[in-house]
């Protein structure tokens, strides 16, 4: 697959087969990704791959925990900035609007709404979780790298015929995460994953997120 096609076909997949992936073939992808690119070549990531009983029993620890906390565990590094703003708070809610439309649970539903919105934590069915891991004393270069090494998996994953949701929502449970992966005293999960076969027959997985047009984002200039 050549990597435009894996940009261009590459969506947040919300519904997976049940299909197991071996170790083996998480491996060889992990290996892989090894090559994506930090500044100073620091690789300032470290991951955590679940899957069988240790997907399981991480999913059960964080049932109810994510029901106690349903707006998320106390945190000083929220998932969005507070009040975000635009454009991006605009966007923000109209892939949230898109995708409920796809699922047709209308916005008076909130029930049904909380309700996919835990499948989350439940990685969409998936058979494989990842977790990011970075430490809390690197800056926002080292940030930035972790997310190219995230978009490196994705398309990695692609090229498989894997589908994979990144999912910062674990952020909602980091003392949790922390606690039961009994972190180094500097460290935090940063960002979670599901990766899997995706289940195409679910009409989640038809959703095209827009994307805003080159001019709004990109300023060229002397051509
Ligand atoms: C770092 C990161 C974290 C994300 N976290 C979540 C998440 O917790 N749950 C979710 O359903 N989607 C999550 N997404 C998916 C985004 O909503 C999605 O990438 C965006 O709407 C664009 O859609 P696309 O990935 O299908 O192109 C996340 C994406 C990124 C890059």
């Amino acid at each position: 697959m050549d990597v435009c096609r894996a940009v261009t076909q590459r969506i947040s997949t919300r519904a997976f087969l049940p299909d197991p992936l071996s170790e083996s073939e998480i491996r060889d992808w992990l290996s892989q990704a090894q090559r994506a690119p930090s500044g100073g070549n620091t690789q300032p990531w470290r991951t955590i791959v679940l899957a069988g009983q240790a997907k399981d029993d991480l999913v059960k620890m964080a049932a109810p925990v994510i029901a106690a906390n349903p707006r998320g565990q106390e945190t000083d590094r929220p998932i969005y900035p507070k009040d975000l703003w635009e454009p991006y708070e605009s966007r923000r809610r109209r892939v949230g609007e898109m995708m409920y439309e796809v699922l047709d649970i209308p916005r008076e539903n909130r029930e049904g709404r909380a309700a996919w919105f835990s499948n989350n934590f439940r990685f969409f069915g998936a058979p494989v979780a990842v977790f990011v891991v970075i430490d809390e004393r690197m800056g926002h270069g080292q940030w930035g790298h972790t997310g190219m090494y995230l978009q490196t998996l994705a398309l990695l994953a692609e090229e498989r015929g894997w589908g994979s949701c990144f999912q910062e929502c674990w952020g909602m449970l980091r003392p949790a995460l922390k606690e039961y992966f009994k972190l180094g005293a500097s460290e935090m999960i940063w960002c979670g994953m599901a990766v899997g076969k995706p289940d195409t027959s679910h009409p989640v997985n038809t959703l095209r997120a827009e994307r805003a047009c080159l001019d709004e984002t990109a300023d060229l200039r002397g051509f």
